[in-house]
């Protein structure tokens, strides 16, 4: 295979100046991570602690195999919302337990009782997705207020999903464990009960539909929490607990133990190729977006850092040349490349609908990294049958059913989104750099439209519309999909599984592959009719 080289001078001052841009994008992130380890600040950890109780990220290291990489997702829900502590209340992510890689969800009782606003329901769906499309086994770590009841409206129709996912992805063979360390009421009480295996904690777990207040107001009987709704009560009376755990650690034990008697195997290929880290030092991905968005660096430059050996045989290099497609490998996993070195014209929307069949043909997994601000517009772009074209590109993306793993690593715009699997493709994972900007076209862009659309409906009303109250109406624009294109931004509202640190993209997309060959890796023929 071709061995890629660089044209990267380290010394420059665009090398200086790029890796500067991108150490500043950091920065913010770096904050965030300290919010949400915090996990709901000194008060509530200490109170938390006092009651002998283990944190929701102790948890986790304990259940997982020693020394092991765990991927966590979905870190910064909630970044957008200024009133909550970043991190959705949970801690979700994958991670191998006895050898057997699993999705983790824990919940965070210190951060509001861990009870689930908007984007705790959000980031706990996405994890139970997760789960689905790549058949992984799914530990949940209960202890939880249920619904954040202020926003109940907001929480309440869509939180149901989760128990529904829950016993499909049993009924889908998707083995599915609870253990339950606390708190477990009304909805929440169908965490276990909605799973195949559930262990409780003597003398902490609660696990009820209503508490003793309320079956007092109901029914008007007297009952203390360990008679409702007990570990002991479950394990010996109602058949709830499969396990009573003496303690913490023992149900953490108990989980490891049930992992192991699955007997749970890989149903796609293991890794098949040489692992060798690239010959480029990744490092100096830092410097792999340019600090000014409308300068890019060549794609290959990333390639060259993040894949095997910077192994890359390029399928069609001299057509459609700003969409560059070919073949490496990532932690020994072959893959398939396609990845924007400029805006989709034509031939680059026909050159990708071609490369994802052979992909399928030959089921090997595709990794989209994005950097496009949408396909060429204009007269000769129309004529040329763009629509038709990037309409190929698109039912080729969305009928493809090899894995794809998804890289913004800049701009994300427009129909750009969709045709280089964005997330409404239903990539199996979509990972970004802090740099990227993701909106349905740049705010600039935005503003010009708005106002020449703005002008032409005052000229047709005969009113005025002077050019001081344009150029206010169109910064306060500009302002607005500025403040919402942001990576941070992005990854608060769910819409991708994690912002990395560009130097990690080569660990974190080795993991996500992993975890896709969890489930059968099986491409396709049959795809929409292509508009020829
Ligand atoms: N919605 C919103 N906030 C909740 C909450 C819920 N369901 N449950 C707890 N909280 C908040 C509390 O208001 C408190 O907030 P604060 O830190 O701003 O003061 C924080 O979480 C901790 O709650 P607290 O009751 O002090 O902690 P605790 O550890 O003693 O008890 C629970 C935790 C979950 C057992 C208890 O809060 C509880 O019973 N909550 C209600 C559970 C319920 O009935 N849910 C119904 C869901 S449908």
């Amino acid at each position: 295979m071709t061995v890629l080289s660089t044209l990267f001078d380290t010394g420059s001052e665009q090398f200086r100046l790029d890796r500067r841009a991108m150490l500043d994008a950091l920065g913010p992130l770096e904050s965030l991570a300290d919010r949400v380890l915090e996990a709901g600040g000194g008060k509530s950890v200490d109170r938390h602690r006092a009651r002998g109780k283990l944190l929701a990220r102790e948890r986790v290291d304990l259940l997982l195999d020693e020394d092991a990489p765990f991927l966590e997702l979905s870190c910064y829900a909630g970044a957008h919302e200024p009133a909550e502590q970043p991190g959705g209340r949970l801690i979700t992510g994958i991670g191998p337990v006895r050898g057997v890689e699993c999705v983790i969800i824990a919940s965070q009782s210190t951060v509001k009782g861990g009870s689930l606003n908007p984007d705790a329901v959000a980031k706990k769906l996405r994890a139970l997705e997760i789960a689905e499309h790549n058949r992984l086994p799914v530990i949940t770590l209960v202890e939880s207020g249920g619904a954040d009841l202020p926003r109940q409206a907001e929480t309440f129709i869509p939180g149901g999903r989760i128990f529904r996912k829950l016993t499909r992805l049993a009924a889908a063979g998707i083995p599915t464990i609870s253990l339950v360390f606390g708190s477990s009421t009304a909805g929440g009480a169908y965490l276990p009960g909605m799973s195949q295996y559930t262990v409780l904690v003597k003398q902490a777990a609660s696990v009820y539909l209503g508490g003793p207040p309320l079956v007092k107001m109901a029914i008007n009987e007297e009952i203390d929490d360990e008679s409702l709704g007990g570990a002991e009560m479950h394990a010996r009376v109602s058949g709830l607990a499969d396990y009573l755990a003496e303690d913490e650690r023992d149900a953490l034990r108990l989980g490891r133990q049930i992992v192991s008697d699955l007997r749970w195997t890989k149903a796609g290929p293991g890794p098949s190729l040489p692992a060798d880290p690239p010959v480029h030092d990744p490092g100096e991905l830092l410097a792999c977006a340019a600090a000014d968005a409308k300068r890019s660096v060549d794609v290959r430059e990333i390639l060259a850092r993040v894949l095997d050996g910077s192994r890359f045989d390029e399928f069609k290099p001299l057509y459609g040349t700003q969409l560059v497609t070919g073949w490496g490998s990532i932690a020994g996993y072959p893959i398939g490349i396609l990845a924007n070195n400029g805006i989709l014209f034509s031939d680059e929307a026909n050159k990708g609908a071609h490369f994802i069949q052979l992909a399928n043909d030959r089921s090997i997994p595709l990794v989209f990294v994005q950097n496009i601000t949408g396909f060429m517009v204009g007269s000769a772009a129309e004529r040329g049958g763009i629509i038709k074209d990037g309409a190929k590109l698109i039912n080729a993306v969305s009928n493809s059913t090899v894995p794809h793993l998804t890289l913004m690593i800049g701009a994300s715009y427009g129909a750009g989104n969709y045709a280089m699997s964005g997330r409404a493709y239903e990539p199996r994972f979509v990972f970004t750099w802090p740099n990227h900007r993701i909106a349905v076209m740049g705010g600039p862009q935005l503003g010009g439209v708005m106002s020449i659309i703005r002008k032409a409906a005052a000229d047709r009303a005969g009113v005025e519309y002077s050019d001081v109250e344009d150029a206010q109406v169109r910064g306060e624009i500009e302002d607005m999909i500025d403040s919402q294109s942001g990576a941070i931004y992005a990854t608060g509202r769910g819409w991708d599984d994690g912002v990395i640190d560009p130097r990690d993209t080569r660990a974190v997309l080795g993991l996500a592959l992993s975890a896709t060959h969890s489930a059968p890796v099986t491409g396709t023929s049959r795809f929409a009719t292509f508009r020829l």
